[in-house]
Parts: C-alpha cells; structure tokens; sequence
C-alpha cells in the first residue's frame, strides 16, 4: 500500500479545521451549522472563479503523466479512456487547486495523490476540499489491491438485491479508504442490443430487474443520504439510451418511441431517485435529434420536473466539446458550455477549456452567476455531507485495514456462486471426482485476469483465483492439465489448438473456457467493454474450432463461457452436454465456478437477459409485442438460444397451479396470487420464482408478458414452500392510447415460475373492473 506524504502546511490546516479554527470562525467551517447555512456562507464568499472552478473536473496527475508519456494523439482525439491537458501540465493543474480553482478530480488511484491534492485545496484561500470521483462499478476495481466483485450483469443474476446492496457498501469503504468520495455507478440502462459492448456494466435487459438492483446498489453506496465519512456519492448513468443506439455503436443515436421510452428506458432511473441518488451523468448519445448533454427535456422537465431530482448532472467524458465536433449542433465549444448549461448540466468532465469558457460567458452577460450558484450550492452541500471540509484526507492504516479484507473477499465469492448460471447439463455436472480423473483445462480465459470483467485495472496475481487455480484449489486431488492459451483471444495460435487436442486425447474430461476479453490494461486487444462493440457474438477468433476439435475426440466436454455480453453459441449447445455461463464473476470467480463444476455449490443464477441464436435476432428480448413472431425466421429457428430469468440447478423444482385471492379487483384494488414451490431433487438450493404480468386486451399494445416480481427462495431437499406476491395497480398500470398512465379495466393473466419461458409458467386470469 502507499505511504501517505502529507505536507506540513496541510497538516497544519487540516488540524486547524479539525478542531474548529479561531474564535469567530466563518460559519461554512463549523460543523455544527446545517449544511445549507454552511453552503449559503460559503457561496457568499466565492468569487466568480471560484464558484466555476467547483463545475470542473480534471483527471489525476499520474493519470495526467501517464497520458502525456504514452498515448497516441490519436487516441486522446478519439476521446479513448485517457486524458491530459498539453498547455496545462500537472504543475499548473496544481497551481489551479492551490488557488481554489478546482472541485473535482476523477481517475486518482491512490491514497498517495488523494491526499496530495486534498492538501493542494487546503493551501487554497476558503479551503474547499476536492471531491474525487471514480468508475467504481463493481467494487473499487480501477485501484490495485481492491476487492474485484463481479460485474453488474452477474449482479443482477442473483436477482439478490440485498447481496448487491451489500457489494456496494463494501465498495463504499474502499473508496473511502482510498480517498475518493464520488462513483459513476449504477448504470441502469436497460441492456437491449448485446453488440454493445457495455452490456456487462448493466444489469441485463428487463425495466425492474435493472431498477431493483440500480437502487439496491444507490442504497449501498449512500445510505440514504450519504451524510458521513464512510459514504459515497452515486451516480445514475448514462441517460439515457446507449444500451439500444443504432448498430449496437457506443455513443451512436438512441430513437424510440415516447411509449419505450417511458415503459422500458426511464423506470430504472426513477427508481434510482426513489432510492436517493445524488447525481446523474448525461449520454453519450443523442435522442431524438438532441443530444443527451443538451436536451432540457430530458434533465430539467423529465428528471428535475416530473421526478423531482434534487442533485446535480456530470458530463461524461469530453460529451460537452462533443456538441460541437461530433455532434455538430453548434459552433463552438464556448455555445457548446452555454447550451449544457443552459439544459441543466452542473459538472464538466474534464479539462480546462470549460471553466474559461463559462467565465466568459457570464462576464458578457450570456450566462446568468446566478444559473453558476445553483449548480455550486448542490456541489457544495455534497462535500459538506460527505465531511469533506471535517476531514478530507486518508491514513495508510485505515487503507490497509478496509481494502480487500476478509470480509470483503467473502462477499465477493458469494455474489459469484450466486451469479454463475448453468445453462446445460446432461448428466454430466456435477464433476464426478471418482469417475473423471484426468481433466483437460484449457481455452484462452481459463487462467488469467478477463474474469474480472470490465472497469478493472490488472489486479496483484495473489489476488484473484483464475479457474485453473480454482479447479486445483478446490479439487487438489484430481490430475489436471493446462494447455494455456495466451490471453489475447485476437492472436490464437493454431499450434495451440493441435496440442490441446493431443492433450485432450489421454485425458478423460474436457474443461474449456471460452468468451470475451474486456481487459482494461490491454486496451485494443480486448473483444468486449467500453467502445468495444461487436457486429457478431460469435466467439471470436479460434475459441468455436477449439471447442469443435476438442469434441471430435470423443471426451466428454464441459464448456465454461465467460463474457459480459451474451454469445451466440448454437453450435455448442447442439452438442455440447454441460455449459456454465460464468458471465464476469470478479477476482473469487474462479473458486466459484470450481466450486459449481464440482457441485460444492448447488448453482441458483438466473439469466438477466435473452441470448439470442444468432446476432440477426438482434433485438431479443423477452417482453417484446404479440406481433414481434407475426413470422418466424425463413432460414432457422425463431427462438432465443435461452430465455431471460432461464438457469438450471442441480436439484429440480416443481410449481403447483397459481392461486388467486380473488378473481375479479377493481382498478386501486390489490390481490395476491401464489404458488406452491417444492424441492423435488435430492440437493438443497435456491430457486428464483418470477412473477409476470399480461395485460390481455388493451387500448394501446402491450407486451407479452412483464417480470413485476421475484422472490429468491430456500428450498431443502423435499421441502415445499409457499411463495405469495402481492399484485398492486402499479404493476399494473401503463401509458395508454392516450399516453395517460393508469390500469385498465379487462382481463390480466398472472404467470409464476422458473423462467420467462411459457413451458416453464404457470397462470391464472382476473379482471380488473
Ligand atoms: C464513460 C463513463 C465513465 C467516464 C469516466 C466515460 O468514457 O462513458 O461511464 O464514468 O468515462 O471514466
């Protein structure tokens, strides 16, 4: 871990705040004020400059340096994950915080610079502590050393949101033993075309599964309000609609109906506001011909009108400077500041020209200051709830204490065994250890870091468990070999493939491991994340010859997919007999998928999305309109390869006929509607009842069905369990003909069972009077 370097003036002041200051002190430093007095004392005393400098983020210094010593112009055009500012080099960007001219910074990742800068803001005349930002999207995973949970996708395949909940409160922690007070997450888009590559950052394709777990995860990270020294800021992203752009291109335009819009795109960000988050950061794309970052629909009368949002907006990355070189609706960055700001937006994501450009504009008079204070007085009150101003510095022993503990590995091992989902078994899972003694091990991610998935940064080798070390952890009897492939699925190397099939033929059972690449570090090599999207879901490179040859030479084959995204593997489950979908199950995923193959851990997981056959099924997805299989495909199947909440498990389950409360409710009235679950094999586990709803006739067309509920229930072997939703006129309720939400009178069916698939629901009908 790093050492913390304070220096002696910042000490000095920090213990000067600390306790107080003098007598007759400004009223923002004492503590015992409430905040808004705090906010109003210390607007009053900002200047212009300083109030424009809290709207402005940089990157880190190191991360500056890093930049400026080894990335292509090119790159840094294209807007690529990295930053730096040529006229304004480290020195000057400190001198800036000095002088108080600065409020954020994001991608500082470590304690070491943290506090470095904290110190910087404190030489500063009012002393306004930086509030620094991170991508902590499943666990801390940018900082080396931090616990890697696994990614939102395996998150919501739990469909756990208390597990979540509990993933975020850690991830919290480490932040704040980390010096960083503000994580861009949940994203909370709703997942509906896999060819994007950020289809792992999200929690899968359904409205309430993304907002449960989005809120779960807001829960975590703030409690509540996040007033306290060991919370964080979080940050609903990116609104809105880069999870269904054209052609699956990251940042490509978003246009849907108001009806979408309203039905499957905007509830998880409700529900995000529901559970308090404090801020929202803006898409990449446009809607409906406007840019996201300059649409004041969206910020001022969707989300600060309707919903009554109370936080401030962030830009993503460059998307203001977008407006003008991408975008192409104004020309100049300088109308490029005015028109974000004139839509609501309150923090720029990053760099210098923005905090030039605003004080210019409101010095000739085309910016309001007083438009400038709203957006300080929401920064402002953070940092004093998030005890900034008390306490904005770290200690080494609080690092080392919290980050990647004990505790916090346990729960990251858990969430995996909770989020890998068994897709297939004939027979042959679980491993039968007395049967199968010589295992093959092989496949380009079978034994590296891309289990971590997105957002990770290259984690100390000690601290993740690969699935080869997870195999041999958790049966170190068994004789495995590794035929290791590289980490780079773009330069397969056939030789490979010829030895892991002569390897395959003295051995007795194949273990392949095959997916996607999304790591971080190795940033064009990588087949899936950020900018990473895909045209197919084929497996790329030589992973489908692989798993073919290795099949030809009879052994059994187990095959372990792991990716962000879902694949399009017809092939393998023609003919392979057992498939785990690992999805990204973080740094313990390979204990866990271990601890799956072998049966130490009965699998519960549930698919969070469809996958489809093929990528021209693209969009799949379960609630789609009646009319969607008007036709079925000419040439095959026009079914998805698996259905979204489908996961097996090694016991088996069975549901008895849905029971009703009453048949017939009028439209404010509720009822419920419950099943009998039984364990009907011989191991305990976990079963994820799901509840849809269809409206069956109405004024404008609805979808086939809707998940308005699940319940996670323990079930021993043999035991039955009666499981009882509540269904209330929120579930109910829609936009109608008229684009008025409400419920209306007629017929709905109630399904409940394993997955959305209709073979494994049951139903009842009641009307709604
Ligand atoms: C991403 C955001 C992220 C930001 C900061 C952007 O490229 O779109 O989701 O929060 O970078 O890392």
């Amino acid at each position: 871990m790093n050492i913390i370097r304070f220096s002696l003036i910042g000490l000095v002041s920090a213990l000067f705040f600390a306790c107080g200051g003098e007598k007759g002190q400004a009223a923002y430093l004492d503590p015992a004020q409430p905040v808004e007095k705090r906010v109003s004392d210390l607007l009053g005393r900002m200047t212009l400059e300083e109030k424009v400098g809290q709207m402005c983020q940089y990157v880190g210094l190191e991360h500056m340096r890093q930049t400026a010593a080894g990335v292509d112009p090119e790159e840094i055009e294209k807007g690529h994950a990295n930053g730096f500012y040529p006229e304004f080099p480290p020195e000057k960007i400190e001198q800036m915080t000095r002088e108080g001219l600065i409020g954020s910074f994001l991608h500082v990742l470590t304690v070491e610079e943290a506090n470095h800068l904290q110190v910087l803001a404190a030489e500063s005349r009012l002393k306004v502590p930086l509030i620094i930002g991170i991508d902590a999207i499943h666990g801390n995973a940018l900082v080396k050393g931090a616990t890697v949970y696994p990614t939102p996708i395996n998150q919501a395949a739990s469909f756990n949101p208390e597990l979540i909940e509990k993933m975020a409160r850690q991830t919290a922690l480490e932040m704040r033993a980390t010096g960083m007070h503000w994580t861009f997450t949940p994203n909370v888009e709703v997942a509906r075309d896999a060819r994007w590559g950020r289809f792992g950052e999200t929690f899968g394709e359904d409205p309430l599964l993304v907002g449960r777990m989005g809120a779960a995860t807001v829960r975590g990270l703030q409690m509540e309000d996040y007033t306290g020294q060991d919370k964080v800021l979080a940050c609903a992203k990116h609104f809105v609609g880069g999870s269904q752009s054209v052609n699956g291109i990251n940042g490509a335009p978003f246009d849907v109906s108001e009806r979408t819009m309203r039905e499957i795109f905007f509830p998880p960000f409700k529900d995000c506001i529901d559970a308090g988050v404090a801020t929202f950061m803006s898409a990449h794309n446009e809607y409906n011909g406007i840019p996201c970052h300059a649409n004041k629909y969206l910020i001022e009368d969707v989300v600060r009108g309707e919903w009554k949002f109370k936080g401030f907006f962030v830009s993503d990355w460059m998307d203001i400077e977008r407006l003008e070189d991408y975008h192409r609706v104004v020309p100049t960055w300088e109308d490029a500041f005015k028109l974000t700001v004139e839509s609501g937006m309150d923090i720029h994501m990053h760099g210098p020209e923005f905090y030039f450009g605003v004080i210019d504009l409101v010095k000739q008079g085309k910016l309001s200051e007083k438009r400038i204070d709203k957006s300080v007085r929401m920064i402002l009150e953070a940092k004093f709830r998030l005890g900034l101003f008390e306490n904005p510095y770290v200690k080494d022993e609080t690092t080392r204490k919290i980050v990647f503990n004990e505790d916090h590995r346990a729960t990251a091992l858990e969430a995996a065994r909770q989020g890998i989902v068994l897709l297939k078994n004939e027979g042959l899972l679980p491993i039968d250890d007395k049967k199968y003694h010589k295992i093959l091990v092989t496949g380009p991610n079978c034994n590296n870091q891309s289990i971590l998935g997105d957002w990770a940064m290259e984690q100390p080798e000690e601290n993740v468990i690969t699935i080869w070390e997870g195999l041999k952890q958790v049966r170190p009897d068994v004789q495995f070999s590794l035929c290791d492939f590289d980490w780079d699925i773009r330069k397969m190397d056939t030789e490979k493939v010829k030895q892991a099939v002569s390897m395959a033929r003295t051995s007795d059972l194949a273990i392949v491991v095959v997916g996607e690449n999304s790591m971080r570090w190795n940033w064009n090599e990588r087949t899936n994340g950020e900018n990473v999207d895909r045209y197919d879901l084929t497996l790329y490179g030589l992973q489908q010859e692989l798993v073919e040859e290795i099949y030809k030479t009879g052994i059994p084959v187990i095959v372990v997919l792991t990716s962000g995204r879902p694949m399009t593997t017809e092939w393998i489950d023609d003919h392979i007999p057992a498939i785990v979908n690992a999805l990204e199950p973080g740094g313990q995923g390979g204990q866990a998928v271990a601890e799956i193959l072998f049966g130490d851990v009965n699998p519960s997981a549930k698919l969070p999305m469809t996958i489809p056959r093929h990528s021209g099924q693209i969009q799949t997805y379960y609630n789609y309109r009646f009319t969607s299989k008007w036709f079925p495909y000419a040439t095959g199947k026009s079914t998805p390869l698996y259905e979204f909440g489908y996961g097996l498990s090694y016991t088996t389950y069975q549901y008895s006929e849905v029971k009703l409360s009453t048949n017939e409710i009028k439209a404010d009235g509720t009822l419920t509607a419950s099943v009998e679950v039984t364990n009907t094999g011989m191991r305990d586990g976990t079963e994820i009842v799901q509840l849809y709803i269809t409206d069956n006739i109405s004024s404008a067309t609805r979808p086939v069905k809707e998940l308005k509920d699940f319940a996670r229930v323990d079930l021993r072997a043999g035991e039955t369990r009666n499981v009882e939703f509540t269904i209330t006129p929120a579930q109910l309720a829609f936009y109608n003909v008229d684009m008025k939400y409400g419920v209306e009178p007629g017929m709905f069916t109630v399904s409940i069972g394993s997955s959305s698939r209709d073979a494994d629901l049951k139903q009842a009908q009641f009307n709604v009077k």
